[in-house]
């Protein structure tokens, strides 16, 4: 439950005990969401797989992300006001699949609830759903379900494309079109991508955190660039000389085998193309961030691309391939 103070703006809920809980907190958006919460004078604690990420100079408080433990998860959540989840995995990789995921998600959600967390924002996508085929699509609609189940109060965010920070995506598409003579593009490419700056997405969630109903909300910023677009984007920034082909999207995993064979990372599986082929990355809503990705393209213009950033290292390798 929440209260309005008589004459301020923001709430403030009935048990808050100043301290937050940020799935991921030296990853990426939950780097960004536990760095807002902090500069808004909040304490942060992490639930993490990567604990040795911290670099000490921080107050961030460390709890393992052991979906394992029942009992210590309810313990790590004691005493938290609010719960930011991003807890997700892009692929299926080792044991871990997006079954497993749902699963691993209602754990921490049942884990929040008896630890008499007070509200959980969760971070999901643009157009889950229980009826599709994608395994990523239809486990964020069902995690969705498991939270609305769970009775603490909610808000769910829904971003389509994250960017800025140390984000992936873009990046190696740069590093790709610095590198490549060659860049394909699936089908037409005429799929529009409506990305939100990663610290953005951290605002808007932290406005959730403050309100006490529960919502559903697309986290979405101002450009929705085609795909081709924004390949074209990227190519200008980054002064690529590659050549843009339009392939057939059944040839494309054969493109992508081939990147990971040269850089040992899963570079967009068959299921991200398909949705953003099918417009699963696109919104009609207004715009809940402001950044402007086309000027985050040109002030990163000197170091975009420069390294790739391997999700796979980031996940599974050793602390200091980040
Ligand atoms: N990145 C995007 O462009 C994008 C776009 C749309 C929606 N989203 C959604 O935003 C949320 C956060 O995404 P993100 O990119 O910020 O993720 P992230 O930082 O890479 O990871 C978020 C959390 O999930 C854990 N995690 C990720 N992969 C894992 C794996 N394979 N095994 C075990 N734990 C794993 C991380 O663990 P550690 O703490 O150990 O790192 C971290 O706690 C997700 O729900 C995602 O679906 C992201």
């Amino acid at each position: 439950m929440t209260l309005y103070p008589a004459g301020g703006l923001e709430p403030t809920h009935v048990c808050d005990t100043g301290l937050d809980a940020v799935t991921g907190a030296f990853s990426y958006s939950g780097r960004a969401i536990a760095s807002a919460l902090t500069n808004s004078g909040r304490q942060v604690r992490t639930l993490t797989g990567h604990p040795s990420r911290a670099n000490g100079g921080n107050d961030i408080e460390i709890r393992p992300l052991d979906f394992d433990d029942q009992i210590g998860l309810v313990r790590s959540l004691e005493g938290v006001t609010t719960l930011y989840n991003t807890y997700w995995v892009r692929f299926a990789h080792q044991r871990i699949d997006h079954h497993q995921a749902v699963e691993n998600s209602r754990a921490l959600f049942q884990a929040a609830r008896r630890a008499g967390v007070e509200r959980i924002i969760h971070v999901s996508i643009t157009h889950p759903s229980i009826d599709s085929p994608l395994p990523y699509f239809r486990g964020k609609a069902l995690v969705e379900r498991a939270l609305a189940e769970t009775g603490v109060s909610y808000a769910v965010v829904r971003p389509a494309i994250l960017f800025g920070g140390d984000g992936v995506l873009l990046n190696n598409i740069a590093w790709l079109l610095r590198h490549l003579p060659v860049f394909a593009i699936g089908g037409t490419g005429d799929y529009r991508i409506r990305g939100i700056h990663v610290d953005d997405l951290a605002q808007f969630c932290l406005q959730k955190g403050a309100e006490s109903f529960d919502s559903v909300s697309d986290a979405v910023g101002p450009e929705r660039p085609t795909f081709v677009e924004l390949v074209n984007s990227i190519k200008d920034t980054v002064k690529s000389r590659s050549l843009l082909v339009h392939v057939p999207a059944a040839v494309l995993p054969l493109f992508s085998r081939v990147v990971r064979a040269v850089v040992g990372d899963v570079l967009l599986t068959r299921d991200e193309y398909r949705a953003m082929a099918n417009g699963l990355a696109d919104t009609e809503g207004p715009a809940t961030g402001s950044t402007l990705l086309s000027d985050w393209l040109v002030e990163h213009a000197p170091i975009l691309g420069l390294t790739y950033a391997n999700e796979l290292k980031r996940h599974f390798g050793t602390s200091s391939d980040r």
